[in-house]
């Protein structure tokens, strides 16, 4: 695939002549308002208009779920495509013909070789699939298949296949319809002979297709029907297999995923085609217990709510520890869903049917309550050594909650359990996050959170910027990106005030290219905003001001802090830092005095 970057003249060429109204109107209809068009949002359930589209900023926002973006993320958000993809629909779209691009010679085979391997992988996929349905060798497969509860229609439906066994007869069966050796061996259906020719890998096995979101098959897994090990055979890492980025039935799944706002996670193929056949439709494998943060991220394309349904048993439970750091630290909702007994999900779909399943699935719990329920099962708390124990397990855990409310609420429920007061907990709490910032002194640099006035102030000098750029060297003068606060509005400073340091442009749909989904989201909310303060040179000082003041104060602290701690552990150096601490609050009263 030829990949396009934001800079190119094609694409600027592109922007220029598409009109986002128009573009936009084929899938959503619009009604003008104001300045700006309105509808119901392509990307959320809403019965009331806050799908927002500005023709001359050529920007779309939602006030409902903060999706926005320039028309290329429209159209890779709605059709669920690549940037390159968006580009090529958008020139089909505009009758504007498609530049073939250069490529290096090495680019090239690379791309060649991908596609042989896709095309290998397709042919084997159909080959395992008639031995599997077709051919008298795949007579014991279905049966074992059968006697799992996997039906003829199923699979049909998911193209499960049969490695006879035999050493090459997918080989030769491939390389009779074109396919190179060296191909099989890339593509990991095959290994090199010692002397010469190749074998095949799968034999004997139960065959699962694994396909990519575009229904290409990337690899296979390849399950014994007895208790031979190892007990699944997957594709080795390919041109186009990568083990960290797999999600088994993703291509099924996407869409029922996207509408239900949230994905199944199980561990194993068996578990994802019972559920997806009982018509639990937006579930994936993660196959295997490691589940890896680029798994995360792409779920996250189609919802922000995961719901983990890995295996009941102390392995299962413990890898799902695992995956739930990896998942919250990309930011996803989480919650996990426990099946009695130590079962996986298939076993308890064939023994209780789907109706409990989907009770287990709905009545999965958050984050924190999975975690404390994990430290009470793993702990004997009858004595003192016990509760003190449960506690200091529990307490990292409490401090790294975002909220307030819900880690109160859980203190109080683990004071209960345990038999203590909240009062011992809460201390231990305190006492753990003062540890954190004493050895790691950095960590004292905090910013007033959720400052109302410096967030509105904040946005209100980067809307102005992003309006008009000349105004920017002004702003410059005083700020620097890092005065703003951490997050997606410091994320777009950064790349403006980089843009300008690069002499680049510094209009909207130049920055775009760097950014990602979020700070998209607050660039787009910037643009479509209708309130805001007048566009007057003094609103601008004043909030610049504003930015300025916090950072003193922050600076201020700092030193402040600093000094404390130095004088605490009888270091005369912090004189240095309370004078620091002095000079700076001077600075702050001035400024202080002239904002009056
Ligand atoms: N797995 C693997 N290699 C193995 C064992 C397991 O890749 N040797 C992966 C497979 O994707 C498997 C998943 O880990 O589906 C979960 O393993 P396990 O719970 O042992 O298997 P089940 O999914 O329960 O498989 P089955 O029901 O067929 O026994
Ligand atoms: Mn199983």
């Amino acid at each position: 695939m030829i990949k396009y970057s934001a800079a190119d003249d094609f694409i600027e060429k592109l922007r220029a002549q598409s009109d986002i109204v128009a573009i936009v109107s084929e899938y959503v209809p619009l009604q003008k308002k104001g300045r700006n068009y309105w509808g119901c949002c392509p990307f959320h359930q809403e019965k009331t208009p806050s799908f927002s589209v500005a023709p001359d900023k050529g920007f779309f926002y939602c006030f409902g779920c903060q999706a926005g973006g320039d028309v290329f993320r429209f159209l890779m958000k709605i059709e669920n495509i690549g940037f390159g993809e968006a580009a090529k629909l958008l020139a089909q779209k505009l009758n504007i013909p498609v530049p073939e691009r250069e490529r290096s010679e090495a680019e090239r085979q690379r791309e060649q070789e991908r596609e042989e391997v896709f095309q290998a992988n397709a042919l084997a996929r159909d080959f395992f699939h008639a031995c599997l349905l077709k051919s008298a060798l795949g007579i014991y497969a279905l049966s074992y298949l059968k006697d799992r509860g996997v039906s003829v229609d199923t699979a049909q439906e998911l193209k499960l296949g049969f490695a006879p066994d035999d050493w090459s007869k997918l080989a030769t069966a491939l390389q009779k319809r074109g396919i190179r050796p060296e191909i099989l061996v890339k593509a990991g259906l095959a290994l090199p002979r010692p002397r010469d020719g190749v074998y095949d890998r799968f034999r004997n096995r139960i065959m699962f297709p694994i396909e990519d979101v575009r229904e290409r098959i990337i690899g296979f897994g390849g399950r014994v029907m007895d208790d031979a090990q190892p007990k699944y055979l997957n594709s080795p890492e390919s041109p186009v297999f990568s083990k960290k980025h797999v999600l088994f039935n993703i291509s099924r799944a996407y869409r029922a995923i996207k509408d239900a706002g949230r994905a199944i996670v199980v561990e194993g193929y068996m578990d994802a085609i019972a559920l997806s056949s009982q018509g639990i439709r937006n579930v994936v494998a993660s196959l295997g217990t490691s589940f890896t943060a680029e798994q995360a991220r792409l779920i996250r394309h189609y919802a922000s709510e995961i719901v983990f349904a890995y295996d009941g048993d102390a392995a299962g439970q413990q890898a799902t520890l695992r995956a739930l750091s990896i998942v919250r630290a990309g930011g996803a909702e989480v919650r996990v869903a426990s099946f009695p007994g130590g079962k996986d999900p298939d076993e308890v779909m064939r023994k209780y049917g789907r109706e409990f399943v989907t009770q287990c699935l709905n009545s999965a719990v958050g984050l924190l309550d999975f975690q404390m329920e994990q430290i009470l099962k793993n702990s004997d708390f009858a004595d003192l050594n016990g509760k003190v124990s449960v506690v200091n397990q529990a307490v990292p855990y409490l401090a790294m909650a975002d909220s307030a409310v819900e880690v109160d609420a859980h203190i109080a429920k683990l004071a209960e359990r345990l038999g203590i007061d909240e009062g011992s907990i809460r201390s231990e709490l305190r006492r753990h996050r003062g540890q954190k910032e004493i050895s790691r002194p950095t960590a004292i640099y905090v910013r007033r959170g959720n400052d109302s006035r410096q967030v509105a102030a904040e946005e209100y000098v980067l809307r102005q910027v992003l309006e008009s750029p000349e105004q920017f060297e002004a702003v410059a003068a005083t700020l620097v990106s890092g005065d703003f606060q951490n997050g997606p509005r410091r994320t777009l400073a950064e790349t403006i005030w980089r843009a300008a340091a690069q002499d680049k442009n510094l209009r909207p749909e130049s920055l775009m290219a760097e950014l990602d989904e979020e700070t998209v989201q607050l660039l787009s909310r910037l643009l479509l905003k209708e309130e805001q303060g007048p566009a007057v040179p003094q609103v601008l000082d004043d909030c610049v001001r504003i930015i300025l003041l916090a950072r003193l104060n922050a600076e201020y602290e700092e030193y402040r802090l600093k000094a404390d701690l130095l004088l605490r552990n009888g270091d005369s150096q912090y004189m240095q830092e309370l004078t620091n601490a002095q000079r700076i609050l001077t600075k702050i009263s001035d400024l202080t005095r002239m904002q009056g």
